[in-house]
């Protein structure tokens, strides 16, 4: 499988460095970029005294945009970009289930909320309204139910709600360098699963993307 042969590639130093070099992407329509949304996500979870675990899901539960290459606003292609899975997998080798799953399942969470909640939906940003669409709308009640069977799934309603939050212009506003440096602490918060395999070589953004789209 090539997408896993990619994402053990990445290290916690290559996700740094994703952000560093391509966090300034944006969305289009919202008012924040990348980086200032995870670090808004992160903090929101801080702010909740969450466990560290649940604050680096936070962090970086849309990483996935960034591997995928089509960080600025796949919606408005027309286009799921599967960003929930894409990140989960990689996070999954570096961090675990606590770390993985929040971002695996938060997609299904909006979908989740959506349907349990109506007045969910007025919450829901012009990007994540667009998206909603191409990643199946609302649950049945059985999906609903499966949903709240699967372990991890409260962690990922938190997470989706400061999501959801986390698109305020100069709201909690950091420096660049003050956002990766707090998300390189939270990293050592989490103990890695592997830490002797973890790699020290990264591969540049495009060798990634390749491998990640011939998958
Ligand atoms: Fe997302
Ligand atoms: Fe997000």
């Amino acid at each position: 499988m090539a997408r896993s042969v990619a994402m053990q590639f990445l290290s916690p130093q290559d996700i740094l460095a994703l952000y560093r070099t391509h966090g300034q992407l944006r969305y289009t329509g919202e008012p924040v970029s990348h980086l200032t949304h995870a670090w808004q996500c992160g903090q929101l979870a801080f702010f909740a005294e969450a466990l560290p675990q649940l604050q680096l899901a936070c962090w970086l539960h849309d990483l996935g945009h960034l591997l995928s290459d089509l960080a600025e606003t796949p919606s408005l292609r027309g286009h799921n970009d599967r960003h929930e899975d894409l990140g989960a997998d990689l996070l999954a080798h570096l961090w675990g289930p606590e770390v993985a799953e929040p971002v695996r399942l938060h997609v299904q969470a909006k979908r989740y909320l959506v349907s349990r909640h109506p007045g969910y939906r007025a919450k829901l940003s012009e990007d994540s309204l667009r998206s909603l669409a191409l990643q199946g709308g609302e649950l049945s009640p059985d999906e609903c139910l499966a949903f709240e069977g699967t372990p991890h799934h409260k962690s990922a309603l938190l997470l989706r709600v400061w999501d959801e939050q986390a698109k305020q212009k100069d709201w909690f506003a950091a420096s660049r360098h003050e956002a990766l440096a707090h998300l390189a602490e939270l990293m050592t918060q989490v103990p890695l699963l592997h830490p002797s395999q973890a790699p020290c070589t990264a591969p540049t953004r495009h060798q990634t993307v390749l491998e990640l789209t011939r998958a």
